[in-house]
């Protein structure tokens, strides 16, 4: 499926018909991740599309219907720590399903925004706010990365850091966003080689660390455990 047919279907769809086909063709999971107490709209292996032929699928490659092992950790981080988001304004960048959104509005952020180029993925991040009974975040499908910084108490990134390139750009726009707001910045990833080493990895030090359950190790062969680390650029 070319990237043109998929960016038609995508326009062609209202949200509507989106909510619908998703409602279809994911499964509602309760548990089974570091953070049990939210639930969210994944593949798992009662879905049409986990058998289906890949070219049959009529979007972009869903990376909103998996829970990753970086975003896991760091929403586990925010719900045992609320202090860290409550009362204050948080960027979730690249927010996938939405889980860390909806831990920052669990734990009483006032302003949240999630951050996804996928427009599925906005869909499905008001989705699963509904099934956790929390008002959904502001959805924003722009590619902020490189734009003029806004101002952001907490910044986080769930598994962001897996292609070089990216890593490259999220480096030098975090780094702005520190050193013109003075964001605080949080990333959650399990060890992957394109995050341990990158230069961005120098700046940032351990805050917490999660065994991943058998289940998500299962999933994601070769990975164990899971880390958050605060990013402190020289100011
Ligand atoms: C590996 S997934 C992580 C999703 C979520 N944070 C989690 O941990 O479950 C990476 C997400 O980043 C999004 N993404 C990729 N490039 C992006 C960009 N430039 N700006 C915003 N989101 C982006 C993808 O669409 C995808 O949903």
């Amino acid at each position: 499926c070319s990237s043109r047919r998929r960016r038609a279907s995508e326009t062609c769809l209202s949200n509507e018909n989106i909510r619908s086909f998703i409602s279809e063709n994911t499964e509602v999971v309760v548990g089974g991740s570091l953070t049990p107490e939210i639930k969210l709209r994944l593949f798992t292996p009662g879905c049409r599309f986990w058998r289906e032929r890949p070219e049959l699928w009529p979007f972009s490659d869903p990376y909103w219907a998996i829970y990753w092992p970086g975003g896991q950790a760091l929403s586990r981080y925010i719900l045992d720590n609320p202090d860290v988001c409550r009362d204050g304004s948080v960027l979730d960048l690249g927010s996938g399903c939405g889980a860390s959104s909806i831990a920052a509005k669990l734990c009483g952020a006032v302003h949240v925004v999630a951050n996804d180029i996928d427009p599925v993925a906005a869909v499905v991040t008001k989705l699963n706010c509904e099934l956790n009974k929390v008002e959904p975040p502001d959805c924003v499908t722009d590619d902020i990365i490189g734009s003029d910084p806004a101002r952001f108490d907490l910044i986080l990134l769930g598994d962001m850091f897996y292609d070089e390139k990216l890593s490259d750009s999220l480096h030098k726009w975090l780094d702005r966003c520190v050193k013109s707001h003075g964001s605080k910045v949080l990333i959650g990833d399990p060890g992957r080689a394109q995050f341990e080493g990158h230069d961005i990895r120098k700046l940032l030090h351990p805050v917490a660390q999660f065994e991943l359950p058998e289940s998500v190790r299962q999933e994601n062969y070769g990975l164990t455990s899971s880390h958050v680390w605060c990013y402190h650029s020289k100011l």
